[in-house]
């Protein structure tokens, strides 16, 4: 395809919407009229599966579920008069219960108020929340958030350091949709287990977001948490950043979620537009398809010149991979679909891999972001007339032209500045993008079954690293993995090796070994075990 900048060429693709200040520019992306011509019917098919995803079809086939993601900003859209009260009545509680914390009237067991909050949560139920938080969060914010996503000890440790003495002026956010994984399970243990050691109830400093009798659910009824907050089997955990997954954290930080909603509400009225010069989504859609062939041939690289955008791609990622990367089609043919996502800010990433972009291999296409107001008071002048934030400004535009003229294909977003109502615009821009590409190429984007093959996996090596601890204490020989393996009948020594090495490496059930080699002996320790 033919990368080149011109004018009329631009000025024909250049989308502006004055009211969200949204502005698009795909015209270096080599999209022709030839182009244009060969995907209108399909883009017809897309705007059709969306008003049909809208109307409370069944657009998850695969887990006989609705896609209700876009009900939450207008409420009047879902389906039944039930879920309306429910999507209002979740807004409405999530506003008062974060005034009410604010206020001092939900305290902690032994402190006048909540001044931090601790996030627990994954994926869909953390990824919203982290990049939401960076975007907006101030000094002046009423309170601060931490995270736990992951079930790494040595990260909690340091989240829980961070924390320090305000622990007990500390509110956890359980978030969990299924209620059951085990990331946020360990991660709930651990905070709690922190509170017990100050004598603190966990009960009296807790919040769950999650479904209707998930476990999660029930434990928190059973242990008198503060409140508990729905999610629906209709949001998936990527689109959940507008639902009380994404509003409660950014509610407790003093952000304006009504602004939030509204810009994501916009956007929605715009990217419901069958023009498609007319719809940022659609025109990133075709833009992406073009730059991919349709099947991921090349990575999208997110490059947004601000610091606050720095997790959009790692946000992003989440979106467009977990949705777009799927092994089958909807009629069911081997696809091995999907759109790989990196990148992380402007103008500092041009000081590590933008060398390979510009001249290196050419696997890939870039999306600038910009937003229009650097700052939002004076700005000194570091040269004569130039200020820190025209030279971020030089620096995407001179980076732009550079790889244009290399022939590598870019687009551009804009937005005025980054406050909720556009950080709202670009969640509602990138979540219907993204249901328009799966529907131009024929796939499901709201299920995951790679997620849960992954959890279930996980589960088995457990069960290996019990039947191999067992084992060794019960021979009290000292063995190599493959010896061990054949011990307890299973196949494979390597995954015998991991388990056994990392018991060993942390000193746990008894398990040590003499080195941490392929060629180390296990052996149980009683001295090891506790
Ligand atoms: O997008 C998704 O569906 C996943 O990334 C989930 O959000 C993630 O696995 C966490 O699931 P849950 O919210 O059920 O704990």
């Amino acid at each position: 395809m033919s990368i080149k900048t011109d004018w009329n060429n631009f000025q024909k693709l250049f989308f502006h919407d004055t009211e969200t200040g949204l502005s698009l520019d795909v015209s270096r992306m080599g999209l022709d009229e030839n182009f244009f011509a060969a995907m209108e019917k399909p883009m017809r098919k897309a705007f059709q599966d969306m008003a049909e995803l809208e109307r409370g079809a069944i657009a998850n086939p695969d887990e006989n579920r609705m896609v209700g993601h876009y009900w939450l900003r207008n409420s009047a859209l879902a389906p039944s008069e039930e879920l309306r009260r429910e999507i209002d009545e979740t807004f409405h509680k999530v506003l008062e219960f974060a005034a009410k914390v604010h206020e001092g009237e939900i305290r902690p067991e032994r402190a006048e108020r909540f001044t931090r909050v601790l996030s627990i949560g994954i994926g869909g139920s953390a990824l919203g929340p982290e990049f939401v938080s960076s975007a907006l969060e101030t000094a002046q914010d009423p309170m601060k958030i931490h995270f736990f996503d992951n079930t790494d000890p040595e990260g909690i440790d340091h989240v829980l350091d961070e924390i320090g003495d305000d622990l007990p002026r500390t509110l956890c956010v359980v978030i969990s949709k299924s209620g059951g994984t085990k990331e946020t399970r360990n991660g709930m243990l651990e905070a709690q287990n922190a509170y017990d050691r100050l004598g603190l109830h966990f009960g009296r400093h807790a919040v769950a977001v999650t479904g209707k009798g998930s476990q999660l659910s029930k434990y928190a009824e059973a242990n008198q948490w503060l409140a508990q907050f729905p999610m629906w089997d209709w949001v998936g955990g990527r689109t959940s950043e507008l639902s009380a997954v994404g509003l409660l954290p950014a509610a407790l930080q003093g952000f304006d979620i009504d602004d939030l909603i509204k810009g994501a509400a916009a956007c929605d009225i715009l990217t419901r537009e069958h023009v498609i010069a007319k719809n940022p989504a659609a025109l990133l859609a075709l833009a992406w398809y073009k730059g991919s062939e349709g099947k991921g041939a090349k990575d999208m690289v997110i490059l947004p010149y601000a610091d606050r955008l720095m997790l959009f791609s790692r946000y992003l990622q989440q979106l467009i991979m977990e949705s777009l990367g799927k092994a089958k089609d909807l009629s069911g043919n081997q696809v091995n679909q999907g759109l790989t996502v990196y990148g992380n800010k402007g103008s500092t990433d041009q000081h590590a891999y933008v060398q390979q972009l510009r001249d290196g291999v050419n696997n890939f296409f870039v999306t600038f972001i910009a937003v229009l107001k650097d700052r939002r008071g004076p700005s000194m002048e570091v040269e004569e007339g130039i200020t820190t934030g025209d030279f971020l400004s030089g620096f995407w535009q001179g980076t732009r032209q550079a790889l244009t003229e290399s022939g590598r294909a870019s687009m551009l977003i804009s937005i005025p500045e980054v406050n909720a109502f556009t950080i709202g615009v670009l969640i509602a821009l990138y979540e219907r993008a993204v249901g328009f590409y799966a529907s131009l190429i024929n796939i499901n984007a709201y299920h995951q079954p790679g997620v849960e093959a992954g959890k279930k996996a996980a589960g088995k090596i457990l069960e290996l690293q019990k039947r191999v601890a067992e084992a060794l204490k019960e021979s009290g020989k000292a063995m190599k993995a493959d010896e061990l393996a054949n011990h307890i009948g299973h196949d494979d020594p390597e995954a015998v090796f991991h388990v056994a090495r990392h018991l060993a490496a942390n000193s746990r059930l008894g398990v040590t070994a003499d080195n941490l080699g392929a060629e180390a002996r296990f052996v149980y320790d009683k001295k090891f075990d506790y």
